[in-house]
């Protein structure tokens, strides 16, 4: 019996060997592998997902016990997300605790079965987006904080021009372009009743998910594969000059060739004018915006030390919502120009309803 327990343990291993190698060619196709792991960690360290210093994941150094609270740790710590996953073990779809500081996007937030398995995105007004595969994982973290709806609510029957102390700004929250892609699907921009809008902006079909567009690890955009389509794009900042349709002029300065981001900041620049006209005129108070905290305060002409905004009406709540929405999506001119020139025009007509807004040469997409 000794005698052959050495050849039968060699049989056993190469078979076995053999079955894991089989095995392995049914997981994992051999497809080519552009890259090496060397370079994706990288490139990964040099994105904002692995910026340990970045206030996203410094915030919560400091205090006292030092964790980030249930209603953050989904987005701002790695063991939030997997905690979001149900891949700790918890139930899936909601973070159940909160959890220490430390933690970046990292490799294992997204490389785990849970995150690979992943093809829904659940956003803060409810509505669950599926079929967009694994960069439903990136839109569950730019996803926003807040909906029309909860816009809605906030103000509820209040008369639109009285100042009222219980209302203040609402803030949708930073990089929301995961909302903003699916328009009105998600109602990321406060929507005015009996209008109309837009859902997911379509684009191309190789070109229409996240990590299409985005590189998974370094999260940039590569020009020379948009020119291939778009012959104006030769650097990253011409992505801006990209217009496709040039029959519309929907922020009326006469200019139907230039890029859809140059008609998107059109529009935006003209809704900043009638709020502080608004402001100015019916409230009394005037007001500026800034892309820090606080966006809105008075216009002392104090920048140094800013003074949030204090005087809230329900039309001001829902305009300086708006407006803010779009400065918070920096790829918004590509995620859906339409969804968020639509919010901006119809937040331009309620505005005009009692303040001089001129919106004869605007056309709404
Ligand atoms: C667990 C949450 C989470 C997931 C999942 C996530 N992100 Fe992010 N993302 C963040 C946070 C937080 C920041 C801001 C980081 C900072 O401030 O340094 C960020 C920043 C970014 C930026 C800004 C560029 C930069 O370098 O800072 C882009 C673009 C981006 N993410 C795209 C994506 C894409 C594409 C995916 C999917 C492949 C994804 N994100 C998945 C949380 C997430
Ligand atoms: C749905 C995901 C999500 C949730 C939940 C979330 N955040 Fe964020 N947060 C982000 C993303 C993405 C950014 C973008 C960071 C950037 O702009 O670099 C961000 C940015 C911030 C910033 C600004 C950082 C900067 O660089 O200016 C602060 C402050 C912040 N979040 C606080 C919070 C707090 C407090 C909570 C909980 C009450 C919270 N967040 C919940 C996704 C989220
Ligand atoms: C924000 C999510 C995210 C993070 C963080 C992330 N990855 Fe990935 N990774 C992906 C996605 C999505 C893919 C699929 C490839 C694609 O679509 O570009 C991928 C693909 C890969 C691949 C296969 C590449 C190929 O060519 O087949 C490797 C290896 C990999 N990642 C390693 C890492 C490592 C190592 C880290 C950490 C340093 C990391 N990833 C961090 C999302 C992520
Ligand atoms: C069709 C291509 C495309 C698709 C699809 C796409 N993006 Fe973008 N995204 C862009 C472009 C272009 C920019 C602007 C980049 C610039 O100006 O540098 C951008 C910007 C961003 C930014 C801000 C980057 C920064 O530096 O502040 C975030 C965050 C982002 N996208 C997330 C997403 C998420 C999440 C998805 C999927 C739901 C997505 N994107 C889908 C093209 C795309
Ligand atoms: C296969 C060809 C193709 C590729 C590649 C491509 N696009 Fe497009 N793009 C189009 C077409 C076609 C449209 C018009 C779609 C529509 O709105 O009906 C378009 C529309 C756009 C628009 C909106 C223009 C407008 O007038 O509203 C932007 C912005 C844009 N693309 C940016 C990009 C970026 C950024 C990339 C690279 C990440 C890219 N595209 C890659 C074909 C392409």
């Amino acid at each position: 019996m000794k005698k052959y327990t050495w050849p039968l343990l060699i049989i056993f291993f190469l078979l076995g060997g053999l079955a894991m190698i089989l095995i392995g060619q049914v997981a994992l196709p051999p497809e080519p592998r552009p890259e090496s792991v060397v370079a994706i960690s990288d490139k990964w360290a040099d994105s904002g997902h692995a910026d340990a210093e970045s206030l996203s994941f410094s915030l919560w150094d400091d205090r006292d016990p030092a964790v980030i609270p249930v209603a953050c740790a989904q987005c701002h710590s790695a063991f939030g997300y997997l905690d979001y996953l149900g891949e700790d073990g918890s139930e899936a779809n909601t973070v159940s605790d909160s959890h220490p500081v430390g933690s970046v996007v990292s490799c294992y937030v997204c490389h785990n079965p849970s995150a690979h398995a992943r093809d829904i995105t659940i956003f803060p007004s409810g509505a669950e987006i599926e079929g967009q595969g694994w960069s439903s994982n990136c839109a569950e973290c730019h996803a926003g904080r807040r909906h029309s709806g909860f816009v809605e609510n906030a103000i509820a029957a209040l008369p639109e021009d009285e100042v009222n102390e219980e209302l203040g700004f609402i803030n949708v929250h930073y990089l929301v372009g995961g909302a903003v892609r699916f328009g009105s699907e998600v109602s990321v921009g406060y929507e005015y009743p009996g209008k109309e809008y837009v859902g997911f902006y379509e684009h191309v079909p190789d070109y229409q998910r996240c990590t299409d567009c985005h590189d998974a690890h370094s999260l940039a955009i590569t020009p020379s594969e948009c020119a291939a389509c778009h012959p104006v794009v030769s650097t990253l900042a011409d992505l801006r000059d990209i217009r496709m349709d040039t029959t519309q002029d929907f922020d009326g300065d006469g200019d139907t060739r230039e890029g859809i981001f140059h008609e998107l900041m059109g529009v935006h620049h003209l809704l900043y004018e009638a709020i502080q006209t608004y402001a100015e005129e019916v409230i009394g108070q005037p007001i500026r915006y800034a892309a820090r905290s606080p966006n809105w305060f008075i216009d002392n002409n104090d920048t140094e030390d800013p003074i949030p905004y204090d005087n809230w009406t329900p039309r001001l709540v829902k305009a300086t919502y708006n407006y803010h929405l779009v400065v918070v999506d920096p790829g918004g001119f590509m995620h859906n120009a339409r969804y968020l020139i639509q919010v901006m025009y119809d937040t331009l007509e309620d505005l005009g309803t009692v303040v001089t807004v001129d919106m004869d040469q605007l056309i709404r997409p």
